[in-house]
């Protein structure tokens, strides 16, 4: 009985080992060396391949890692003191989730219908401009992976490709966002070309006003030494400091236009703005009388924005605070997401993003009404990193951890995800 005590086990198996110890042989320089290094690898826990990968976080460091300061720079930045950033991710740890019990749950269906179209998932890309910056592939290996795991993809107007080759990557349709300028017959253009490309939304962003004020972005800038006139040329920026609508700005934007084929072959000497100040509802409503495909607006955040959207006869529509790198509101969207589902009242589809991050917020999100959940960085992350192959990971592991806690909350389907399913966490 002795024997089997767990404590005289234990003490005899410490005993062993300082046995082993003591017999061991002096440690030589290589085993020593290459225990440093182990430790080193262990404490370095930056990924180096997109299997190695846990969460999508895991991309998060790799991309840095991969990425030049100043593109680092524009994909982390916020505003001010990128508090809207961190207040998006915290968002979620806010809500607490009920999970039911005793459900066969061997089959789980994440599958979503959006405009007549069944997705497998409710997991969608959110648009990202530039993302040549991140890596070569660009938009065109976001669009692959979103062909291979079957996911929704929005590209932006201010993508490094054209709509007409994300299409093709991703071997179907892809939403086109729309940053109209300041020039209608830019606006009318992009819209017609997306259209006949055989985009089948047109995503209106309504959040993003030249001249945030992205410090991060500045600062990481700063610490860029390559020179950056050389693929930048004279360099207009929509994110510079200063005043848009400059004639300074007015002059760069043939620059920038010229590494964003949505400008092809259209006049922007006129351009100085990409979101105009002017936007208003006088402006939505000529949108809507021009889009003949479905027409969304990606940034309302408030019940009463929500409703007139619907007056004016919008398809559908996206709470997002453009990731929290347009103003310093402290709102996080899970938390502005309520009231547009309730102003909408079910008539169109709303999409959140906006610091999801894991499985759980997506769940959280679903169950507080959204049709589907999109995001931004994390995909860029995975394109920095990997290419492809990168955002292929990121979708796989958002996927695993949507079923993962939909098996675990008893839910077997997403109708099945409801108010129920969730709680807010008592402060
Ligand atoms: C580097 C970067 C570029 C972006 N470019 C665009 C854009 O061109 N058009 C747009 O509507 N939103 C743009 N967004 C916002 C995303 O569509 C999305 O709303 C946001 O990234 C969601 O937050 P998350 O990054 O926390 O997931 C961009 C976001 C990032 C990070």
């Amino acid at each position: 009985m002795l024997g089997a005590s767990p404590l005289v086990t234990g003490s005899s198996m410490l005993a062993g080992s300082l046995a082993d110890l003591l017999r061991a042989e002096p440690l030589k320089e290589e085993h020593f060396l290459g225990w440093l290094e182990n430790l080193q690898q262990q404490s370095d826990s930056v990924i180096s391949s997109p299997d190695q990968a846990l969460d999508v976080m895991d991309f998060e460091a790799a991309a840095r890692k991969a990425i030049p300061p100043a593109h680092w720079g524009y994909l982390s930045t916020g505003v001010d003191d990128d508090s809207t950033v961190r207040a998006n991710r915290d968002g979620y740890q806010h809500i607490q989730i009920r999970s039911r019990r005793l459900v066969d749950v061997t089959n789980i269906d994440t599958s979503r219908t959006i405009f007549g179209v069944k997705w497998d998932s409710p997991i969608v890309l959110s648009p990202v401009g530039s993302q040549k910056a991140f890596h070569p592939d660009g938009e065109l290996g976001v669009a692959r992976a979103a062909k291979t795991k079957g996911h929704l993809m929005m590209l932006s107007t201010v993508a490094t490709v054209s709509i007409e080759d994300a299409i093709a990557a991703r071997g179907g349709p892809v939403w086109q966002q729309l940053y109209p300028t300041n020039v209608w017959e830019i606006t009318r253009a992009i819209i017609k070309r997306a259209e006949t490309a055989g985009s089948p939304a047109i995503v209106l962003t309504v959040d993003l006003h030249d001249g945030s004020n992205r410090e991060t972005l500045f600062r990481s800038q700063r610490a860029d030494k390559r020179q950056c006139s050389m693929c930048h040329g004279g360099g207009y920026s929509p994110f510079a400091r200063g005043n848009p609508g400059t004639s300074a700005s007015k002059r760069g934007f043939a620059d920038y236009a010229a590494h964003r084929p949505m400008f092809d072959g259209v006049d922007v000497s006129q351009v100085t703005q990409l979101l105009p100040m002017a936007l208003n509802w006088d402006l939505v409503k000529r949108l809507r009388d021009t889009v003949t495909v479905k027409f969304l607006i990606k940034g309302i955040v408030t019940r009463e924005d929500a409703e007139l959207a619907v007056e004016h006869g919008v398809d559908g529509l996206m709470v997002s605070n453009h990731g929290g790198r347009a103003e310093e509101t402290l709102r996080p969207t899970i938390e502005s997401l309520p009231e547009v589902v309730e102003a909408v009242a079910g008539k169109v589809p709303v999409i959140v993003d906006g610091g999801v991050r894991r499985g759980t917020d997506i769940f959280k999100a679903l169950a507080m009404g959204a049709t589907a959940v999109g995001f931004g960085r994390p995909h860029s992350w995975g394109l920095g990193a990997f290419g492809q192959a990168g955002v292929e990971a990121v979708l796989e592991i958002y996927r695993r951890e949507l079923r993962t806690i939909m098996r675990q909350a008893g839910t077997t389907s997403l109708d099945k995800i409801t108010r129920e399913h969730i709680v807010p966490r008592p402060s």
